[in-house]
């Protein structure tokens, strides 16, 4: 796999990961290859560009890319953020962005009961508001103005859709399609009907249209319900980075970037950016991205791997003498690194 540890927080967090993933591959049977690249923030400084100009062709040598997060204080975040992560995800064309809630025993969060959560919200990834067009215009004067144009096209929304529906089969057999069809009338209505189609495809899945006002509502108040969540671009950004806070906090929310069926790498990330509120200071919860290794894990034929990581995990998290600040505990990265690692080696 390629690893991108990128800026702030995610060298951090991928330092304390990729011995974890080794190790449950070792014990899974297998091997697994890392090769780092030195992608993000500093090197966009060097040389005015935060990848190099054949980055894509690079990744494409690769099963599995393992990214950290970029962002760091002195760089406009859209240079960073278009010049690499969202770059990545419409070069490759990675059409759905998988993320997956859960709560953990021993992890108490906002919510008065958090126990039972085991949601997955599948986004449109490279669409919606994120499509790049727009303008800006009449700069300096009083009558300045920006333009973001929501794109919603019929093959995006079929793909993330007939994506969605599969993993609810493979689950509780739940779906719930968000929108804001009531007052966007053009973009999400097209989503209301392409998606009627694809549930006419899976009968056995109950599908039910929620718009996203709602959602979040829904969200704070009976998240053990829900099951899939599809959304669009944007507000499966907003209610991801919800439910990841409502499950444990951004320091244990994994995704994954794909295209469902083609040959382009996956690319798997944690939900959080570079945080530089707390960069440096070695107390970044690794959990976010350990469970994005796992899920790398699971796509690249590893699942048996895959699991020993949640277990680990699942088997630290029981102990609050293992948390890391954001989870209300004090201890740093590399000590509840080293529990888990150390949970993955006496697996059985
Ligand atoms: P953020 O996710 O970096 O931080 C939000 C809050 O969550 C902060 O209080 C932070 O301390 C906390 N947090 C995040 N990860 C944590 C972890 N592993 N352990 C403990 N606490 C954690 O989002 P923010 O502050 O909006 O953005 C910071 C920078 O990251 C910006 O430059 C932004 O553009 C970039 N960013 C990058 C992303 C990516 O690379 N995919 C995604 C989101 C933001
Ligand atoms: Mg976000």
């Amino acid at each position: 796999m390629a690893v991108i540890p990128g800026d702030g927080v995610g060298p951090e967090v991928i330092s304390a990961s990729l011995p974890v993933l080794r190790a449950a591959a070792r014990r899974a049977g297998s091997r697994l290859e890392a090769v780092e690249l030195d992608w993000g923030g500093d090197r966009y400084l060097r040389t005015g560009r935060a990848m190099p100009p054949d980055a894509v062709d690079v990744l494409r040598g690769f099963p599995a890319v393992l990214f950290g997060a970029v962002g760091r204080p002195d760089v406009p975040d859209h240079e960073l953020i278009w010049g690499l992560i969202i770059g990545v995800r419409q070069a490759l064309d990675l059409a759905v962005n998988v993320r997956p809630v859960q709560s953990w025993a021993g992890v108490t969060t906002v919510l008065r009961e958090p126990d039972g959560i085991d949601l997955v919200i599948v986004r449109e990834n490279t669409e919606g508001e994120y499509a790049g067009i727009g303008g800006r215009a009449h700069a300096a004067t009083p009558h300045e103005l920006g333009i973001e144009v929501a794109v919603h096209s019929r093959p995006a929304i079929l793909r993330a859709a007939r994506y969605a529906f599969d993993l609810a089969r493979s689950r509780r057999g739940r779906l719930s399609l968000v929108t804001k069809s009531n007052a966007l009338r053009h973009g999400y209505t097209l989503w209301d009907s392409v998606v009627a189609e694809v549930a006419a495809e899976h009968p056995d899945v109950e599908c039910e249209n929620v718009l996203v006002d709602a959602m979040a509502v829904r969200l704070v108040q009976r998240p053990r319900e829900l099951d899939v969540l599809l959304c669009g671009n944007l507000f499966g950004d907003i209610l991801s980075d919800l439910a990841a806070v409502l499950a444990g906090g951004m320091g244990m929310a994994p995704s994954a970037n794909l295209l469902p069926g083609g040959d382009v790498p996956a690319l798997f990330e944690p939900v959080h950016g570079s945080a530089p509120d707390i960069a440096g200071r070695g107390v970044a919860n690794p959990v976010a991205c350990m469970l994005s290794g796992a899920m790398l894990l699971d796509h690249v034929g590893l699942p048996a791997a895959g699991r020993i990581v949640r277990d680990a995990v699942a088997t630290a998290l029981r102990d609050p003498s293992l948390h890391t600040p954001d989870l209300g505990g004090s201890a740093s990265t590399k000590e509840l690194a080293a529990e888990i690692l150390a949970a993955v080696e006496t697996t059985t």
